[in-house]
């Protein structure tokens, strides 16, 4: 209770606020907006974010904390269109690391993705440690080579114990893992929202990442050694990761995927 602060004098009664809560914690009172007893804010911001008069604060989502968002320049839709279709999975890195700036500035863009009832809940451990990343890439050879899953990944294991090389993290020289409660429902689905913003966010930095699904399926079986190796918490378990890098070439074409298979239902 009391998450809302109103300014009276400045607020119109457009009721927009109470319009964009998602769990309807404000009803329209005499004054303007109030809070419902007993509601269950879920800290969106929406109420904040969407008053054209600045006339509402809630504790949860502060108006000082707010950016101002004036003549915001939006992406025409084919400016959209190949922003999002250019982002490709990157498998060839330079032999360069990132600054920690940078893998900084890539998580802090993947904690605003959209998550569960706003639930978050997502930690992230960064890896830059080469030596630690060549360790990971050995110990999962060895945990896929005794999976039940073997047969999916055969030539990996081939080309790694052949010519040693790295299918598991492309040479990249960070590792982004997404870490969450164990007994977070969301954990997952909620990485992969984060995740999703991360490398969509990364070629404004010069960056190119790629999904580290084999890592990740060996890191998430009980008691995987990687949960040691990477310090995770007795009470975390991994829920997605990312390898990370400068791409060493450029796509010069947008590919097509599987043809669009869709129901309109009228
Ligand atoms: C859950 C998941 C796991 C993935 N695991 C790997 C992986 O272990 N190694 C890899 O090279 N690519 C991996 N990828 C990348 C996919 O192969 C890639 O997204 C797909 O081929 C489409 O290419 P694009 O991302 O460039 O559009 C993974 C992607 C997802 C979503």
């Amino acid at each position: 209770m009391n998450l809302i602060t109103l300014n009276e004098e400045k607020c119109i009664k457009c009721k927009l606020c109470i319009k964009a809560c998602p769990v309807n914690v404000l009803r329209m009172g005499e004054n303007g907006p109030e809070e419902i007893a007993n509601t269950n804010c879920i800290a969106c911001g929406h109420c904040v974010a969407i008053c054209p008069n600045a006339a509402i604060d809630n504790k949860k989502t502060p108006l000082s904390q707010q950016i101002e968002l004036k003549d915001f320049p939006k992406l025409n839709q084919q400016q959209a269109e190949y922003f999002l279709r250019s982002r490709r999975s990157i498998r060839n890195y330079k032999d360069e690391s990132v600054s920690r700036e940078k893998l900084t500035k890539l998580i802090d863009i993947a904690r605003l993705a959209p998550t569960a009832s706003n639930s978050q809940g997502i930690s992230f451990v960064v890896v830059q440690n080469k030596q630690l990343l060549e360790k990971t890439v050995e110990i999962s050879i060895q945990m896929i080579e005794v999976s039940p899953l073997r047969h999916l990944v055969e030539k990996a294991i081939v080309s790694y114990r052949k010519e040693g090389m790295d299918s598991i993290f492309r040479g990249a020289p960070n590792l982004i893992i997404a870490i969450s409660n164990k007994d977070f429902k969301y954990g997952r689905d909620n990485a992969v929202s984060c995740l999703t913003y991360l490398e969509l966010y990364a070629p404004s930095l010069g960056l190119g990442s790629c999904w580290a699904g084999i890592f990740e399926h060996c890191a998430s079986i009980d008691d995987s050694p990687m949960l040691k190796l990477f310090n995770i918490p007795e009470e975390k378990k991994v829920v997605g990761a990312v390898m990370i890098g400068y791409p060493k070439y450029t796509f010069k074409r947008l590919v097509d995927k599987n043809s669009l298979d869709a129901t309109f239902i009228v």
